[in-house]
């Protein structure tokens, strides 16, 4: 009765556990939640100011497909300064998040039947995103040893002459790893070598612990033209409800993400858009402090985790989650279906303590915590994962 596409679609894991944890607040039971992906902080004040000057100046009409000219200007001077890449004002498209960027991007790519590259972990949409958009998944095992990052081999292994493109998550979501220049550099050349487009998911870039970050389209011209910039200021400026998104890619595929941008929603909303551009140009301090904030808690979360024998941490180097192994308890849980499934639903229901389990990021021997939450409340849960240890221990 309905579309072919859908039937397969499974419903949002991430999403599903936070309804699951709204119930039970709203039940009376007080529940830790450090399973949503989603800064703690405030919009910053400047940015709200800006969407309120522009209700008042009727900014509420339609505006380009593409987005604001002004708010495109300012992620121009912001991926120059920040990620030494040159676009001009018609390669940039202003989108309702980065889900949206990236939706727009696959139709814009994707025929029937194509394949799309996504290292495992990874993040839950993806694979959805493509089947919606008519393409298929191929998933590519990393290895812990790598801290989950795709090698050269590894990609060259799950190349098809069906490839059309690739996921690279940095730093990624859930694992927190950030590649290096070289293995951008190896695994970059590899794609243009197959024509096979980079999705260049950067969304995190500006929650980073180590000195250097690389932008994938910064490292060539040919590599340029085959990747597409995906970025946003959901996290960055903790922005999530404002819908803002954008890619930066060649003029070509930007005038159709555009076109279809145009023809599905015709633009984000103005008045997120003028907050956007005002959080581009003027709230460098307040990203800054919410890393500073960042790195407090990840400090704190490396130094309680490695007291804990039958956990191993993924190095955090950016983003803010720690994801865990937790095989060694294996042996000692009863499971039907999923090891990480069953292990979140005891911490839910006994620990009150809301994570996110492995299988939803494609691997069942770990769990996501995420730390975009108040210090204590971080120290609180990984004490609670702690004590559920001990219990399944003896
Ligand atoms: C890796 C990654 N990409 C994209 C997004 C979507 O961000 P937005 O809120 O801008 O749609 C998220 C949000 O969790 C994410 O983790």
């Amino acid at each position: 009765m309905f579309s072919k596409k859908i039937s397969n679609i499974s419903p949002s894991f991430t999403i599903g556990i936070s309804t699951k944890v709204k119930e039970l607040k709203n039940s009376g039971i007080d529940i830790l939640n450090l399973s949503i992906g989603e800064p703690d902080f405030l919009t910053p004040e400047n940015a709200k100011n800006a969407a309120i000057e522009a209700i008042h100046n009727n900014i509420t009409k339609y505006d380009a497909a593409a987005g604001n000219k002004e708010f495109r200007k300012a992620i121009i001077d912001k991926l120059k300064k920040e990620n030494n890449l040159e676009y001009d004002i018609d390669q940039i498209v202003i989108s309702n998040g980065a889900k949206h960027a990236i939706t727009n991007t696959l139709i814009a790519l994707l025929n029937p039947e194509d394949e799309v590259i996504i290292p495992k972990p990874y993040w839950v949409s993806y694979p959805e995103m493509v089947k919606l958009t008519g393409g298929v998944p191929i998933f590519v095992d990393t290895k812990k040893e790598n801290n989950f990052k795709l090698t050269k081999e590894e990609l060259i292994k799950s190349i098809t002459n069906k490839t059309k493109a690739i996921f690279i998550t940095n730093p990624s979501n859930p694992t927190g790893a950030v590649y290096t220049k070289e293995e951008l550099i190896e695994i970059a050349n590899i794609c243009v070598e197959n024509k096979i487009f980079i999705l260049a998911d950067e969304i995190y870039e500006r929650i980073l612990y180590v000195d250097n970050f690389t932008s994938i389209a910064s490292l060539s011209k040919d590599i340029y033209n085959y990747t597409i910039t995906i970025n946003g200021l959901s996290k960055s400026a903790a922005m999530t409800g404002w819908r803002l998104g954008y890619t930066a890619c060649r003029k070509d595929l930007a005038k159709i993400i555009s076109s279809i941008q145009g023809h599905l929603v015709s633009h984000p909303c103005t008045v997120s858009q003028a907050a956007g551009k005002e959080a581009l140009i003027s709230c460098t301090n307040d990203t800054k402090k919410m890393l500073e904030g960042y790195t407090k808690r990840r400090n704190l979360a490396i130094k309680m985790f490695n007291k804990i024998d039958e956990i191993d941490i993924i190095q955090p180097d950016g983003a803010f989650y720690i994801f865990m192994d937790i095989s060694k308890i294996k042996k000692n849980v009863n499971f039907k279906d999923s090891f990480s499934i069953e292990v979140c639903n005891v911490l839910l229901d006994k620990f009150k303590l809301a994570l996110v389990p492995g299988i939803a990021f494609g691997n069942d021997d770990f769990l996501r915590m995420s730390y975009a939450a108040d210090i204590n409340d971080v120290e609180e849960g990984i004490n609670r994962i702690a004590k559920y240890i001990e219990t399944v221990k003896k």
